[in-house]
């Protein structure tokens, strides 16, 4: 029987399934919900030292559904980080780890670019008992503005300056979690490596407009007749994600091996799973995916991987993960191989041997003819 149990930089989970920051790890109650439902771990929805500078609006969701309108494809969000008071959001983790012991919970945090304000933040969520942080360098909406999230990590070197100052004081493991509003991922998920963190995360959403009413001809969701360009996630984003972990996982592999990598996006099901893992994924993040279904949904998630893993032989999570990373090439190289493979049927096709193996008794005087000049 194939287990998903996995310890990531020495967090013991019971399976891979790690809830996203976001609305599904945002209070107590929730965080708590999650745990009683069996996901290995929850992300906490992410916070920062002075919640009254966060101000929400509404509506702040938009969906792109299937034609039928059956299903949710794409999720727009202009949230914002967690405007809960922060000794609150203190109060809860340590109430979650009496609760929940085994509970592996990390703290999502963010700031602003300064040094005292990371250092407090990390030692206070360290002291409430968390057991490992992800860096939130990635919201791409609203935060930015305040020079937070997303435009800290589309800079390298501000990242790998924030991530010194973290892993300075930080005694657990911690992740950064990566934008993909960049045109290469590896270069901030690099910098944050190079200054000690234990792993990266990616993707967050994707920098989107869902979309314009034709009728009010206004910008989706629209708050006060207006709207500001929000954050992509769900289904639609998994191609997108797929292909920034597999960078990510080939820069770990060849410059940092050891290091974690957690991977996020559009994950709906235990085959969804599967795929981030069989290209390097050590964990997978659900966010809108808890939003659309609810919490129960991760023993689904769970039985579906495990009959992945029975069907293929699989006997633990580490058999499989970054099998698939080997079989990514330049095209240039599928145009040469493609040719080769052509070459060799054609030569076949004509009876021709194109290898001492392909001699046979029985052809042999057929054989012989193909190779010589007409
Ligand atoms: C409504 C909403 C709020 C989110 N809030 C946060 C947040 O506070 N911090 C964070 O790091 N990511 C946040 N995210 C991003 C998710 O954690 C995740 O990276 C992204 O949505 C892609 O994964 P998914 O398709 O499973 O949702 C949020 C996503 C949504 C949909």
């Amino acid at each position: 029987m194939p287990t998903l149990a996995t310890t990531v930089d020495g967090l013991q989970l019971p399976n891979p399934f790690v809830i996203g920051s976001g609305p599904p790890g945002t209070n107590l109650k929730v965080i708590q919900r999650a745990f009683k439902e069996g996901w290995g771990a929850v992300i906490a929805k992410t916070v920062s030292l002075d919640a009254s500078k966060v101000v929400n609006v509404g509506p702040r969701y938009a969906k792109l559904k299937s034609a039928d309108g059956n299903e949710v494809i794409g999720w727009e969000n202009i949230e914002l980080i967690s405007d809960r008071p922060f000794e609150k959001g203190l109060d809860e983790f340590k109430e979650c780890k009496d609760s929940y012991p085994d509970g592996v919970l990390i703290a999502s945090v963010m700031e602003e670019f300064n040094k005292d304000a990371w250092c407090e933040i990390i030692e206070r969520c360290q002291d409430a008992g968390v057991d490992g942080f992800e860096l939130n360098f990635s919201c791409p909406h609203g935060l930015p503005e305040r020079k937070m999230g997303a435009a800290m990590g589309q800079d390298p070197a501000i990242l790998e300056e924030v991530c010194g100052w973290v892993n300075g004081v930080s005694k657990i493991p911690v992740w950064a979690k990566m934008t993909p509003n960049v045109t290469h991922i590896e270069d901030p998920g690099r910098a944050a490596l190079k200054a000690g963190c234990e792993g990266l995360a990616a993707i967050n959403t994707i920098r989107s407009v869902m979309g314009v009413d034709l009728e009010t001809l206004r910008p989706e969701p629209t708050v006060e007749g207006y709207t500001t360009p929000g954050g992509y996630s769900s289904k639609a984003v998994k191609p997108i994600a797929l292909r920034m972990v597999m960078e990510l996982a080939q820069m770990i592999r060849a410059e940092f091996p050891g290091r974690s990598l957690s991977a996020i996006g559009g994950v709906e099901s235990g085959q969804d799973a599967a795929q981030f893992i069989l290209l390097g994924g050590d964990t997978v993040q659900v966010c809108t995916g808890v939003m659309k279904f609810g919490y129960p949904v991760v023993r689904r998630f769970c039985d579906e991987l495990l009959e992945f893993m029975e069907k293929k032989g699989f006997e633990t999570l580490d058999d499989f993960k970054g099998h698939s990373l080997q079989y990514f090439t330049t095209h240039a190289e599928l145009v040469r191989m493609q040719t080769e493979r052509k070459a060799k049927d054609a030569a076949k096709k004509a009876g021709m041997v194109t290898a001492d193996s392909d001699w046979d008794g029985d052809d042999f005087v057929k054989q012989s003819d193909g190779l010589a000049r007409n």
